[in-house]
């Protein structure tokens, strides 16, 4: 289901955010971004994607035994990323390449942990997205996902929605309704939810976590 956050609009919107993304965003999703690589952590870690990697203000928190790709829409946002890499030396990190959510350039099942932070509320088909995720992570693998949700009553609810149209030009959904993830998990094939976490700041945010069903055993050949 796609509606009017188109891509252009986002890379747009993120090339002129990235020479000032850090100072503006790095503090305020912090506790956040460390939720989820702790999340990513705690399943044990190993081949992980993270998409919306941005400016890659997460990478050095992964443990060095993880080994580290990351995509985005935007190549200003990746250019920072790749400065990064480079001045912290973060030799685990693979690949860091262009690429839509919606077209992972990855085989089936290919990483343990798909994590995305702050990025499906910002993404112009989320739902697709997800699918995306499920594809490339392993059966028994888990998305991880950090966002802003939107409230669902009261005048938070009021001031997302009056909000909404200024934030699509600078990049995301303010009033992004938690009830659209949960229709996508209720229909999905083979994922299931895992936990929602409030996150600060005041619980406007939240860890959520899908786990990818293991395979189903293979039928034995008949004798
Ligand atoms: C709010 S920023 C989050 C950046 C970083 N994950 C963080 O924790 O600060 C959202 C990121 O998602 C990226 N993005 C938006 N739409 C995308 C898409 N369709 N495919 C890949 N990346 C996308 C943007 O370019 C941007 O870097």
């Amino acid at each position: 289901m796609a509606d009017d956050l188109d891509r252009d609009k986002v890379a747009k919107a993120y090339a002129r955010w990235a020479p000032v993304y850090d100072l503006v965003f790095g503090q305020v999703f912090e506790r956040g971004r460390k939720a989820a690589i702790a999340a990513v952590e705690a399943t044990g870690g190993g081949r992980i994607l993270e998409v919306g990697v941005g400016t890659g203000i997460s990478l050095p928190d992964y443990r060095r035994t993880n080994r580290l790709f990351g995509v985005d829409i935007s190549e200003p946002m990746l250019r920072k990323a790749q400065e990064r890499v480079v001045a912290q030396r973060l030799d685990n990190v693979e690949v860091l390449s262009v690429m839509d959510a919606t077209k992972l350039a990855f085989p089936d099942g290919w990483f343990d942990v798909v994590v995305a932070q702050y990025v499906i509320t910002a993404v112009p088909d989320p739902e697709g997205t997800l699918d995306e995720f499920l594809r490339v992570v392993k059966p028994g693998g888990e998305i991880i996902l950090v966002n802003h949700i939107g409230a669902e009553t009261g005048p938070r609810k009021i001031f997302e929605a009056a909000f909404a149209p200024l934030a699509r030009k600078l990049g995301w959904r303010p009033e992004f309704p938690w009830q659209r993830l949960r229709t996508w998990v209720d229909r999905a094939a083979g994922v299931h939810f895992i936990e929602r976490r409030p996150m600060p700041p005041l619980g406007h945010f939240s860890l959520i976590r899908f786990g990818k069903a293991l395979a189903p055993p293979q039928m034995q050949a008949a004798q």
